[in-house]
């Protein structure tokens, strides 16, 4: 019989070298007495409690069906083809300088927007503001909903600025609508769009990655530094995470940052100057 234990060492890869049995470790067959009354007594799916024997300091291979292992969540808006406005939590994304990269899945209407529209804006909402985007989870603005979403319990929501209780904003330079209670909203533009896994016919629904370039940068003042109101302060701002698709937020800074000596101004670059001439849009 193999051990079943979700945290039981899985089987082995073909060349990885064996590891050596360890005793106690959670899940393992060895960590239970055996016997056939202990077999009875057992129950059929043991707690997650780590054994004292467990070894901290060792990594194993495993095999987590999720990778998802802490970012920021955004709430992206778009322009429907009607010029109503969706709006929907991700939390793939990441930046470098003006550039933003988000993923998102091919079959939301997100993606379909921003593909149609090549713009959006990017929102961030604060920690304090996770039961307004809990309102958006499982929902999309696509109807009828896709195969792939209605599997997984997703409803279709026409409003989702309404739904979540969120205030549209007109933007400066791009069609789609700000989330005024956001304290951070980036104007973007689509750059590119590449699928990942591009070209495997397995991987058909796979994300998108959209290069954005951001063409305006809206911040609330309460998180702005006091000396220089061009600069967020970290101590001030405090976003939402998600994480193993479950909410978190930052807890204070834990350590001096070495990287933090490089004067933020450093980091300027052309798309700064590209964004100070990006066209307003008319009202
Ligand atoms: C906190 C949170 C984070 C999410 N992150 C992503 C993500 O990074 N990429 C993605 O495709 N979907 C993500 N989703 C699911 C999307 O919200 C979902 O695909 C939704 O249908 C998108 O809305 P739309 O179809 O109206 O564009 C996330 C949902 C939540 C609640």
């Amino acid at each position: 019989m193999s051990c079943t234990h979700p945290a039981a060492p899985r089987k082995q890869y073909r060349g990885e070298a064996r590891a050596a049995p360890v005793r106690g470790e959670i899940g393992c067959r060895d960590a239970a007495p055996r016997g056939k009354l202990s077999a009875f007594l057992r129950p059929k799916v043991k707690p997650l409690r780590p054994d004292p024997a467990f070894d901290r300091s060792q990594t194993r291979p495993r095999e987590p069906s999720i990778l998802y292992f802490g970012t920021p969540v955004i709430l992206v808006s778009t322009r429907n083809p009607d010029r109503t406005a969706n709006l929907a939590p991700l939390s793939s994304v990441f930046w470098l300088g003006w550039r933003c990269v988000i993923a998102a899945n091919p079959t939301s209407r997100t993606s379909e927007n921003l593909i149609r529209e090549r713009d959006c804006v990017v929102n961030l909402p604060r920690d304090d503001m996770a039961a307004a985007v809990d309102r958006l989870a499982l929902t999309t603005g696509s109807d009828p909903v896709p195969q792939n979403k209605a599997r997984r319990g997703y409803i279709h929501h026409a409003d989702k600025f309404g739904l979540c209780g969120l205030t549209q904003a007109p933007a400066a330079t791009v069609g789609a609508p700000r989330a005024q209670e956001c304290p951070v909203q980036l104007e973007c533009k689509l750059v590119d769009a590449r699928q990942l896994g591009a070209g495997q016919p397995d991987m058909a629904l796979a994300p998108y990655a959209f290069e954005l370039r951001v063409t305006r940068v809206w911040l609330a003042d309460d998180i702005l530094a006091q000396d220089d109101f061009d600069r967020v302060d970290p101590d001030k701002w405090r976003l939402l995470m998600m994480s193993f698709q479950k909410f978190y937020g930052l807890g204070p800074q834990v350590a001096p940052s070495r990287l933090a000596t490089i004067p933020e101004p450093l980091y300027r670059g052309p798309d700064h100057e590209r964004a100070r001439h990006e066209p307003a849009r008319a009202p």
